[in-house]
C-alpha cells in the first residue's frame, strides 16, 4: 500500500461496484479530524466556486467569500479584471472588508489606515515618516492573491493550491449542463438583487446528497398536499407548481460527470407553467431543440463538487455550500435567471423561487429538518454503516446513454433521477483527494 494513504479514510468508503456493494461510514459525518482533512485537501486544494461574475459587475465591486477556512474577497479592477484576496490585511491581519460585497476604489484598513486599490496595490499609512528600517521597505505590502482565479461562462472559481488541473479539465463534462443554463438566454444569466444566508447543522456533504428524488414524497407531503390542493383550484392561489406528483412515471435521469460533479433531471408534464415556458421558441430559434427540451423541458440539479449546487426545479437558484464545522454548514443561496427574460416568465421565477426554495419556501425548511435529523442520527455511533447508497444499483449503466450521447459528453455512470446510486461519484472524488 502507498505509505501516503490514509488506512482510516481508505477504509471510510466501500466501494465494490463488480458486487454492487457501496457504503459511506459514518464517520464522514461526524468525526471532526476527518472534517480538518476535507478542509484542507478538499476544499484548500482544489478548485472550488466563488461567485458569478453579476454579483461584481462594475470596475471596484468586489465580494467576499471563504475558500476552506480562509477568507478571501474578489475584487474587479479598473480594466475589468476579477482577481482574488486573502482578505486579510499585511499589516496586523484585519480583514480588509467585512462587508459582504459593494464598491470601493480604495479599501481603507480599519485598523491603521493601511489603503490598497481594487488590484491589491498597498499604500502604508506614513510610510516615510514612520522611521521603518531598510528591510521593511523591501517588503511587499500589496494583498496576497491566491494562486489561481478563472471564470466559466460566468461562473468564477479559485484555487488556492497552484499545482491544480485547468478550470476546463476540471468541471469537464459538467461545463454542458453549464453551458445549457448560461445559453437559456442570448444574454446569459444574472444573479437577482437579495440573498438568503442561513445555517444547517449537518454535514455539508448531505446538502448534495439531498437532490435524490427518492426523499420528495416523504420529506415534502405537506408541499404536495398544497400543490394537489391548488390543482383543484380551491385554494384561490393561481400559482403554478412543478408537477412533480407522478416522478416516478415521468422521463428522468442522471449521470455522473466526474471529478465528483454530478446532475440529475427529470421532464414534468407541465413545464408550460414554468418561466422558461415565454422563451421557448426564443431558444429554438437562436440553438436549436434539444437545447430548448434541457433548458425549458427539463428540471435539474447540478452538483459542481466540492460547493455549488445549481438547480433549476420549482425555480432557478445558485446554492453555495460553505463547510464551518463537521456538523455546522452555512448556506448562501441567490436567485439566478436569464438576463433580460420575457417578465411574465420573471414573475413566474420569483414568485416560485418563494414558494419553493430558500428558508421561507415549502421546501428547504423540511430539508433541513431531516439533514438535521440524520446529524443526530449519527450521534450513534455504534451503527457505523450508511445502506444508502445502493437504490438503483440494478438498472444503471456505466458509461453514457442516449440522452448524453445526443449532448455530447461521455458520464461515467448514468442512472434513474430516484435512485441514489449518483452519490457514488461524489464519494469516490471524495476518497481519490482525501486518502
Ligand atoms: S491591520 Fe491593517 S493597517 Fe494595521
Ligand atoms: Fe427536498
Amino acid at each position: 500500500m502507498d505509505t501516503r494513504v490514509n488506512p482510516d479514510i481508505l477504509g471510510s468508503v466501500v466501494d465494490n461496484a463488480d458486487e454492487g456493494h457501496f457504503e459511506v461510514s459514518r464517520r464522514v459525518f461526524a468525526d471532526p479530524d476527518i472534517f480538518q482533512r476535507e478542509i484542507k485537501h478538499i476544499f484548500e486544494s482544489n478548485w472550488v466556486f466563488l461567485a458569478h461574475a453579476s454579483q461584481l459587475p462594475n470596475p471596484h465591486d468586489y465580494f467576499a467569500t471563504q475558500i476552506g477556512s480562509q477568507p478571501v474577497v474578489l475584487m474587479r479592477d479598473e480594466q475589468g479584471n476579477v482577481n482574488t484576496f486573502y482578505n486579510a490585511c499585511p499589516h496586523r491581519g484585519a480583514q480588509i472588508t467585512t462587508c459582504k460585497h459593494g464598491n470601493k476604489r480604495k479599501h481603507m484598513c480599519i485598523y491603521h489606515g493601511w489603503v490598497f486599490d481594487s488590484a491589491g496595490n498597498g499604500a502604508v499609512d506614513q510610510q516615510d515618516s514612520g522611521n521603518y528600517p531598510d528591510y521593511f521597505h523591501q517588503l511587499d505590502h500589496n494583498l496576497r492573491q491566491i494562486a489561481h482565479t478563472e471564470t466559466y461562462r460566468g461562473f468564477i472559481f479559485g484555487s488556492l493550491n497552484g499545482d491544480v488541473q485547468t478550470l476546463d479539465e476540471h468541471l469537464g463534462n459538467a461545463r454542458r449542463f453549464i453551458d445549457i443554463y448560461v445559453d437559456s438566454s442570448p444574454d446569459g444569466l444574472e444573479v437577482l438583487k437579495g440573498a438568503h444566508h442561513y445555517t444547517c447543522q449537518a454535514n455539508w456533504k448531505i446538502q448534495f446528497e439531498n437532490i435524490d428524488g427518492y426523499h420528495f414524497f416523504p420529506v415534502h407531503s405537506s408541499y404536495v398536499g398544497v400543490m394537489l390542493e391548488r390543482m383543484k383550484g380551491a385554494s384561490g392561489n393561481t400559482l403554478k407548481m412543478v408537477d412533480v406528483t407522478n416522478l416516478s412515471d415521468i422521463p428522468s435521469g442522471s449521470f455522473d460527470l466526474g471529478n465528483g460533479h454530478i446532475v440529475d433531471w427529470a421532464e414534468p408534464p407541465n413545464m408550460g407553467d414554468r418561466p422558461m415556458a415565454f422563451s421557448r421558441d426564443e431558444v429554438v430559434q437562436r440553438k436549436g431543440e434539444l437545447e430548448a427540451r434541457w433548458s425549458a423541458d427539463r428540471i435539474r440539479n447540478l452538483v459542481i463538487y466540492p460547493n455549488l449546487l445549481l438547480m433549476d426545479n420549482a425555480s432557478s437558484t445558485l446554492r453555495k455550500i460553505i463547510p464551518k464545522s463537521v456538523g455546522f454548514t452555512q448556506l448562501e443561496t441567490y436567485l439566478i435567471a436569464p438576463k433580460n427574460e420575457d417578465s411574465r416568465g420573471r414573475q413566474v421565477r420569483l414568485r416560485q423561487y418563494e414558494d419553493f426554495l430558500g428558508p421561507c419556501g415549502q421546501a428547504t425548511p423540511d430539508d433541513q429538518a431531516v439533514m438535521e435529523a440524520c446529524q443526530r442520527g449519527f450521534e450513534a455511533s455504534d451503527v457505523e454503516w450508511q445502506q444508502g447508497y445502493s437504490r438503483g444499483r440494478n438498472s444503471w449503466q456505466e458509461g453514457g446513454n442516449e440522452e448524453s450521447a445526443a449532448l455530447g459528453i461521455e458520464p461515467f455512470y448514468s442512472s434513474l433521477q430516484q435512485n441514489e446510486t449518483f452519490c457514488h461519484g461524489m464519494y469516490r472524488q471524495w476518497l481519490k483527494m482525501m486518502v
